[in-house]
């Protein structure tokens, strides 16, 4: 039986999808509001701050999909210490980390992935690292760019740029990885790295919209997130994340996405059609 948390996102969605179209009927939505979850699955309730509904959760399932929690660090670490807590040693557990994991990265989530690695290292696992979401910048930066014509981030002067991969992309690779129960470390990013001026270029040419990068420093960014009135850990976030895209760390391409699912991962551009 395979359990997959985070059922109600759009990571863990797309796991179920993705696993019941291949045939697997024997699995178990994680969520904090099983209400939410279509009809037709199996549903649990699992709050990663309420360790008795965790263990009841994660009873008799052999093999965890286990999607990472969000929001402040050390509380997206404490939701993972509880779930590792409340599962059996001998599950098989597939976890979503992140590729800007090396020791020395300031990325502001860094931490709490290496403390989890960690904590699965003596039992069965797959450490699925992934690159950037797609749907996350889409999502975040598109709008107010597309809306003035500006992509206004401190992505750098050109490469190495950043690998965008799509959600689906890592929910298809991630249900291949619990279905044959791989072990070890997989990348899950994207097909290439785009600098800022190409990000603009693909938006322009996937969505029509006319758009133009315009490189800002990191000071200039943390402070017109403050105007804006964003918290000081989001700020961190963000702006730990684009340091790290300057230096390198978000730019691993192709990675594992297409050796565990056959298909290659969808580009920038193709996601952006979609
Ligand atoms: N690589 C990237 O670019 C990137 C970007 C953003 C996030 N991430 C990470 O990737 C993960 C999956 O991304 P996503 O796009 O699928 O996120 P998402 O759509 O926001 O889904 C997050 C899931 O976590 C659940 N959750 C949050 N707090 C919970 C709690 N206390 N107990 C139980 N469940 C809880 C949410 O449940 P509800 O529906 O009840 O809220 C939701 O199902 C994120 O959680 C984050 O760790 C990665």
């Amino acid at each position: 039986m395979i359990g997959i948390t985070g059922a109600t996102g759009g990571v863990g969605s797309g796991v179920i999808r993705h696993l019941r179209a291949a045939g697997r009927d024997d699995l178990v939505a994680l969520a904090r509001r099983p209400e939410a979850l279509p009809p037709g699955v199996t549903a649990r309730r699992a709050d990663y701050d309420d360790p008795a509904s965790l263990a009841e959760a994660l009873r008799g399932l052999d093999t965890l999909v286990m999607v990472s929690s969000d929001g402040i660090a050390e509380t997206m670490a404490r939701h993972h210490r509880n779930v590792i807590a409340a599962c059996a040693p001998d599950v098989h557990i597939v976890y979503t980390s992140i590729i800007d994991i090396a020791p020395d990265t300031r990325f502001y989530y860094a931490p709490g992935h290496r403390e989890t690695e960690a904590l699965l290292a003596d039992r069965p696992h797959c450490l699925a690292r992934t690159g950037v979401f797609a749907d996350f910048f889409a999502d975040t930066w598109l709008e107010t760019a597309t809306a003035t014509g500006e992509l206004v981030l401190p992505l750098g002067d050109g490469a190495p740029g950043t690998s965008f991969v799509a959600r689906e992309d890592v929910s298809r690779a991630l249900a291949a990885a619990a279905t044959a129960r791989l072990e070890g470390v997989v990348d899950l990013t994207g097909p290439e790295a785009l600098t800022g001026d190409q990000i603009a270029a693909a938006v322009t040419a996937a969505l029509g919209k006319p758009l133009r990068y315009q490189p800002i420093d990191d000071a200039d960014y943390r402070a017109r997130l403050a105007a804006d009135g964003e918290p000081e850990w989001l700020i961190e976030a963000y702006a730990s994340m684009f340091r790290s895209v300057r230096e390198a760390r978000f730019a691993t391409a192709p990675g594992d996405v297409e050796r565990l699912t056959g298909t290659p991962p969808m580009t920038f551009a193709e996601y952006l059609r979609r």
